[in-house]
Parts: structure tokens; sequence; C-alpha cells
């Protein structure tokens, strides 16, 4: 979704701005701006598009001078996307400059009241609407920007994050959120403002991070203060030590964050685990779980909600807690699940499963579960997001951050966590025995490994997607704790190469998608030795004798698949709910290598962002 950037100091505003919106490209766009002010003249450009083309035009029309700016990345909601539609926006006195992440839903009573008035609108957004209150208030109250802020944001519905200035006060902006995300780079006399900190990282390792409903008024060579927009209290900044590095958040070598990401999906489950599963000792540790063990004990069931993939994730925790742990699961798209009335008891867990920590429907299904008295528990990937803070308790993935916005190892990483949840609850509630649990513990230490030697697989993968790149449809299917990985496969396929595809339990296929079968049809069919093994074949031989084309993922060493498919690909063998894991890395360099040979934005695909913050 929309990005913003922002710094006010000493240093040139334009570079830091720039190279801040590049970083938060991976959010999901289609239009960029920048606005740049010295002190007596403000230099803009705005365009439909990439940052790369807003660079070309701000540079060769603009002298881009100044120490105060803000830019945007705009992912349209209000308003197709087109230059004049792109923030930043103006007053109509064109004094103030505002940028902002979100949608104001009373946006048309806001605006039909300002018309009334004799503003007047270039664009088609609520951004220029909440612009032209703050003036209107401002004029209006005879108050200072940071209150007329505040005034004006007590009129408005809905979400935002923003960051405004006033070219009569050109050290100062004010910034505000509520339901976006905004973080506060502090250096040496000099402010940063962005989305999340990766615009600034090279600058400050020093990060204040606002809460929902707090606003700030940053001025150079003062200190920032922070108040409650809604009852205008005071609040101590808590100036947090950022652990990210600027390493992580760059591509490495690699030609796509997505690669990137996949092959560091070793690491990234080993750091899951770390320090949580101590298998010498034949323990798990996990602070969130173990402290709230009564509520997991005491559960007559727990539901999972979440979005996109992070929802696969769940359903693959439903078979795990289910098999290990016999404690019933439902998994819940969070945005049905807010929407309907569902039957919420104090007695269950509630899981919420989210790698950027910020998807709205999932944080609004967080408030619905907690006013209904459920206790919360967040499975996220990004520390201090609003999703890890609202909930309970909760365990972070530690996957590092994720930039593609196809989601590769927050999904493993997510299942691992997971995955140790469920054994320590089925430890606690005495359903596994001390020699299995140690088992499980042994080989989950193991998959990093295996996931390395799955990744060994890439160039016959490669040789595979160059067969059916052209392809216009694909199935992808699975059985149990495979069948989620069966949906996250042809999602990635979909997101990333535009081509459709469907996942579906195997089972299933002869209940319908059996008619789609002929020739042209490519169907990637898991059947991994352990589950349901000798189904698994039936379907594929039904599958051959429709003349389908059979790419199987399967154990090393398998003979029965390899005779009956067209390719095979093979993953090292594991116990069976652990199979995920491995199962998913040859459907993500699948769907990586088709994209790429389509020629398409891989890490940025069309129409996508990375944290999907408005509903
Ligand atoms: O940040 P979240 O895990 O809450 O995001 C949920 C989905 O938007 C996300 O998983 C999406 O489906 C990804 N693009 C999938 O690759």
């Amino acid at each position: 979704m929309c990005g913003i950037v922002g710094y006010i100091g000493h240093r040139e505003a334009y570079p830091v701005v720039l190279n801040g919106l590049k970083r938060l490209e991976y959010r999901g766009y289609d239009s960029a701006g920048i606005a740049i002010y010295d002190g007596s003249n403000l230099k803009f450009s705005k365009t439909k598009g990439k940052v790369a083309d807003l660079q070309l035009k701000m540079e060769s029309e603009i002298n881009t001078s100044g120490t105060i700016g803000i830019g945007h990345t705009r992912w349209a909601t209000h308003g197709v996307p087109n230059d004049v539609n792109s923030h930043p926006h103006f007053s109509n006195s064109g004094e103030l400059v505002i940028i902002h992440n979100g949608i104001i839903e009373n946006y048309d009573p806001l605006k039909k009241e300002l018309i009334k008035r004799g503003y007047t609108f270039k664009s088609d957004t609520d951004t220029e609407v909440l612009v032209n209150l703050i003036e209107d208030v401002q004029k209006k109250e005879g108050v200072k920007l940071g209150k007329a802020v505040q005034i004006a944001l007590n009129q408005t519905i809905g979400a935002y994050a923003i960051a405004v200035f006033d070219k009569k006060k050109p050290d100062e902006i004010v910034v505000a959120r509520l339901g976006s995300p905004l973080a506060i780079g502090v250096g040496e006399n000099e402010f940063f403002i962005a989305s999340d900190a990766s615009p600034f990282l090279e600058f400050t390792k020093e990060a204040i991070y606002l809460e929902d409903g707090e606003m700030a008024v940053i001025r150079t060579h003062k200190e920032i203060k922070i108040r409650k927009i809604h009852d205008d209290s005071l609040v101590d900044p808590y100036v947090q030590e950022l652990q990210m590095n600027l390493e992580q958040i760059e591509k490495g070598g690699y030609e796509h964050f997505m690669l990137k990401e996949i092959y560091e999906q070793p690491d990234a489950i080993r750091d899951t685990f770390r320090g949580r599963m101590l298998v010498n000792e034949g323990i798990i540790r996990m602070a969130g779980v173990d402290d709230n063990i009564d509520k997991f004990l005491n559960a007559k069931r727990i539901i999972i909600v979440a979005c996109g993939t992070s929802w696969h994730a769940g359903l693959v925790a439903e078979y795990i807690f289910e098999e290990l742990a016999r404690v019933p699961v439902e998994v819940e798209y969070a945005s049905e699940f807010r929407y309907r009335n569902p039957v919420i008891d104090k007695d269950d867990v509630v899981i919420a499963i989210s790698q950027s920590g910020e998807t709205a429907d999932t944080m609004a299904a967080i408030k619905m579960a907690k006013e209904q008295g459920a206790f919360v528990f967040g499975v996220c990937n990004v520390v201090g997001s609003s999703i890890s803070r609202e909930t309970h308790a909760g365990a972070y993935t530690h996957a590092g951050p994720e930039i593609g916005v196809a989601s590769t190892k927050a999904f493993t990483t997510q299942i691992t966590v997971l995955t140790l949840m469920a054994l320590q609850l089925a430890k606690r509630k005495g359903k596994i025995s001390t020699s299995d649990f140690h088992k499980y513990l042994v080989e989950l230490e193991s998959i990093p490994n295996k996931v390395t030697l799955a990744l060994k697989s890439n160039e016959h993968i490669e040789e595979v997607a160059a067969i059916y790149k052209n392809t216009k449809n694909c199935l992808y299917l699975g059985r149990g704790f495979n069948f989620p990985v069966a949906l996250e496969g042809a999602l990635k396929l979909k997101e990333i190469s535009y081509i459709h595809a469907e996942g579906y339990p195997a089972a299933e296929m002869k209940h319908g998608p059996i008619a789609l079968i002929d020739e042209e049809m490519p169907v990637v069919v898991i059947a991994t030795k352990k589950g349901h093994y000798e189904k698994v074949v039936s379907n594929i031989q039904e599958i051959k004798s429709r003349s389908g084309k059979i790419i199987g993922i399967v154990t090393e060493g398998d003979v029965d698949v390899r005779d009956l498919a067209d390719h095979v690909i093979e993953v090292p063998e594991t116990i069976e709910f652990l199979t995920p894991l491995l199962t998913t890395i040859p459907l993500q360099l699948l769907s990586y290598h088709i994209a790429v040979m389509l020629g398409k934005n891989v890490d940025q695909p069309r129409n996508l962002a990375k944290s999907v913050t408005v509903e």
C-alpha cells in the first residue's frame, strides 16, 4: 500500500526522500511524488509510474535543493492512478503540503462542506480534502499547524499516516497515524519519517513508532512533541534501537528479492527456532506460550485468522495442531470473520498470523475477538508492528525483512513457529510421548539442511519452468498437510506471473476440476511418500489417462510417480507434518522462474501491495 517518506534537518532532503521511496517500492504502488522546500521555493513533481520515472522527471525539470521534503508512493484507492491524483497534495492557498497513506472514509461530506465554503479541488482524492480541511481549521480557528491537524483529524473517519508541512514554518513537520504505520527516525538535529524504518537505516538506528491515535510535531533543533489526537494528552516519546541492518534490505547479489528470500529460508527457519527449541534438553521455550499456557490448555478450540499466504500457513497449522495437540482448530479469512457474526467464546484462543503485522482485516478481526473476551495470540514477522502490539501475547517469526511482495520465507517461518506451538501444547497436554516429542525436535532441527538440499533442484526447476511458461492455466493438487501447500503454490504462480492457477485437495478433483484436464493443462501434484501416497498416485493416474501434464513433487528416490509423471522434482524425506516446509520450496522456485521468463515484475507484481492496510 502507499508509502510515505519525509525529512527535516540539515541535509539535502531530495536524495534522502528519493532513496527512501525506492526502499518502500516493495509495498506496492502505481504512482509517486516528491515535494522539496528550501524556505522560499517549493519544488515538486508527481507522476503515474515508478519512482525511477519520478526521478527522471524531477531531475530533468527541477532544482531539487532544500532541507525539508516529503515523498509518497501511491496505491490508488480514491481516484485512478494518474499524475494529478498522485501525492503530495496542496491546500488551496498552496501553503500546506501533505502526503497520506490510508483512507478518509467520510471525505465526501467533508468535501461538499468545503466546496460550499469556496474550496476547489484538482484531484479525486480524499487526501486533497484532508489538506484543505486542515487549512480551513487553521483559518477559522487561527491556530498553529499542529492544532489544526488535530482538530481536522478529529472530524475524520478512516485510517491514515500523514506528514504535512506549512511553507510559512519550514522548520516543522506534523505527522499523525491511525491504522497505518508511521516511524520517526531520530538523528542529530534531524528527523526522518517513513512507513517503516528501512528508508532511514543508514542515517540512524533510533526510531519512534507512533501508536494508533497519536500525532507528533517535529521541529529541527527541538524535541518531538507527541500527543493523543483524541484527548490532547502528552505522550513520552519511546525511542527504540533498530535491530535491522542495511544488508538485510538489499538484494545481496540476487537478481530479485524474491529469489534472495527463497534462498534465505534455511537460515530464516533456523533463526525462528533458535533459542526456542533446545533439542539436547528436550524442551521448547516460548515465552508468549509458556506465560499463557493455561489459556492454551483450557482452550476448547483455536481459531486462526489471517489473509493470503498467512491464511495458508494457518491451514497447515490446523492440521498440525489437530494431529499433535488434539485441539479443534478453525481457520478463518480475517476479512470474512470480521464481517459475519462469529461465535467466539471467552475460552477460545485466537491466533492471528501476519507477516507485516499491519493487515487491516486481520487487525479488525483481532479487535473483534478481544471485545468478545477471547485471548488473542499474534504470529508476526515485523517487530513492533501494529498486530504484534494489539495482541495479548505472541511469537515473532524472525524471518528478517521480507521485501518481495510474494511471501516465501514468511510462510515457512510461520509454519515453523506454529509447529513449535503445537508441539509445546501437545507435550503439556500429554498428547505425545517424551520420545516422540524428542524425535520431532530432532527432525525439525534438520529441516534447514533439508531445505538447502531442496534448493539444489533449482536448475532442474528452471528447465521445467521453460516448458510450461506459456501455459494459460495450472492446477495444484495436494492432500492432508500438503493441501494448503497446493493452495500456496497456486497463489504464488497467480500473483507473480498472472497465470490462472487453482489449488485443490487431490481427492476433490473428481468432483469437478477433472473436467478441465486435457493435454494443455499442467498439474502440479504434491506426492511425497508419507501421507496418502497411494491415493495421490491414483489421482495422478486419473490425470494421466486424460492426457494432463504432470509435475510431481516427490520424496527423494521415488519410483512410482517418476514412472507416471512428465517431470518429477525431489525433496528430502521428513516426517509427514513437516513436509510442507520442503514441498513449498520447488513451488516457490517454479513460480519465480516462470515469472522471470515472462518478463514480469517479480518483486512488485501489478496491483499488489506488500502490506494491505485498507479493507
Ligand atoms: O502481512 P500479512 O501476512 O498479513 O499479509 C497477508 C497477505 O496480504 C499476504 O500473505 C499476500 O497474500 C502475499 N502477497 C502472498 O504472497
